[in-house]
């Protein structure tokens, strides 16, 4: 193993006085919160368009903190083998409680620098790294590092900061900065701000202020011993650098300009021309509301076969995130998949989206609700099924 470097010697001794997230935000308890960005099946569907058996699968949360994500993980996907590492041993300490509080099986967990990566043993079909890689003093070996551990046919989650979207933090944190400043210290200037001034206003209001009240949050965003904001150029620039290529954003609707803006037809017309890093460039001009971007990348290398869905032998399932906001005025309901955004089904297409449980061909469930509905075209129902699963709502499986 090698010498740990100066700047991962600070953000050890950072991240062991002051584990992330903190236990006193996030007790530890038997019930996870549930993110699909954790869901490695599905994670996999939505990178691929492929169903890959949990059951089978090695997975990594590389830089697990006090271990919100990799409890997820553990939860959902049952029979996997599931790792997790982190610099510091405190964090490691409480994500074991919590491992151990779900009871749903082991992790074994590394006290490891993520560039030094390497000296775990074995690689992973999924690796799970969210808001570390913009810590380490290094970002582009810890991304070759991540690469290394990848199966050739691995998926990678990442989480990086953006330097639009976290400008106030930024904007903090080098005050604090100059001011050689601690909690304490920073916490009477944020009193000291009148309420209306932009970065009072941004803790107080947008972060409801859960800086302030904990005291190792306060550090992670304004007192981090390192970090590195993204512009998106910066992303593809140092995945490129690390031998990875994105594959796709969490949100992929945030980043479509007809979904944010009513934009005449020749604007739109142009957007859609730009090549895809251009367009990711061009919204976080305009917008620039995206504090953190959560996408999914791969080996440069590896370009998966675009799948044949064959509706005999696939079938559909509902999303355990897909969310049913209930009925509304015309008998239908709101679902909401987890790309945030809510599909509306009329009452006719809900027994349609309800039956989908994974046991029936999709040929088989259009053909019943075809059946019940002949006034329909008969295409209509398998296009349903589609764009839901455009939205997160459902995906799709082989029958095995
Ligand atoms: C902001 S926390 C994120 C924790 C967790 N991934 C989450 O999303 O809740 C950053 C974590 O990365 C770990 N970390 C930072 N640099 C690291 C490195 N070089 N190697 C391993 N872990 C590192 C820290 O110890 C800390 O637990």
């Amino acid at each position: 193993m090698n010498e740990p470097s100066e700047v991962s010697q600070r953000v050890r001794q950072q991240y062991e006085d002051a584990p992330f997230p903190p236990v006193s935000a996030f007790p530890v308890r038997s019930e996870v919160d549930r993110v699909w960005l954790y869901s490695f099946p599905e994670v996999y569907y939505h990178a691929f368009g492929q169903w890959r058996d949990p059951a089978r699968a090695r997975l990594l949360d590389a830089g697990c903190g006090t271990g919100m994500g990799v409890q997820q993980i553990r939860h959902l996907a049952p029979g996997a083998e599931v790792h997790a590492c982190d610099l510091s041993n405190a964090s490691l300490r409480v994500a074991g409680q919590r491992i151990e509080a779900l009871n749903q099986g082991p992790v074994s967990f590394h006290q490891m620098d993520l560039l030094d990566l390497s000296a775990l043993p074995g690689t992973f079909d999924a690796i799970f790294c969210s808001g570390v890689v913009h810590h380490t003093g290094d970002p582009v070996l810890a991304l070759r590092q991540l690469k290394s551990k990848l199966k050739p046919d691995g998926v990678l989650y990442l989480m990086l900061y953006s330097r639009f979207g976290r400008r106030p933090t930024m904007l903090m944190r080098r005050v604090l900065q100059l001011l050689e400043a601690d909690v304490p210290l920073g916490r009477q200037l944020f009193a000291a701000l009148p309420k209306d001034h932009f970065l009072a206003r941004w803790e107080y209001e947008t972060k409801g202020s859960h800086n302030l009240t904990h005291r190792e949050w306060f550090i992670d965003t304004y007192l981090n011993a390192q970090e590195k904001n993204y512009s998106i150029g910066e992303v593809f620039s140092d995945l490129g650098e690390a031998g990875l290529r994105f594959v796709r954003f969490a949100h992929p609707q945030w980043w479509e300009l007809q979904n944010r803006l009513q934009a005449p037809p020749e604007i739109v017309r142009r957007f859609a021309a730009l090549p895809e890093q251009q367009r990711y460039e061009l919204m976080e001009n305009l917008f620039s509301d995206q504090e953190e971007y959560y996408f999914l990348a791969t080996h440069s290398e590896y370009q998966p076969a675009e799948p044949v869905r064959d509706p005999a032998r696939w079938t559909a399932i509902r999303s355990s995130f897909a969310r049913n906001r209930g009925l509304q005025a015309d008998g239908g309901s709101l679902w909401q998949g987890y790309y945030g955004m809510g599909l509306s089904v009329d009452a006719y297409f809900e027994a349609l989206v309800e039956g989908c449980d994974g046991r029936q061909s999709v040929r088989d469930m259009c053909a019943a609700w075809n059946r019940r509905h002949p006034q329909d075209p008969p295409e209509l129902s398998q296009a349903v099924l589609f764009q839901m699963e455009r939205q997160g709502v459902l995906f799709f499986k082989e029958i095995p």
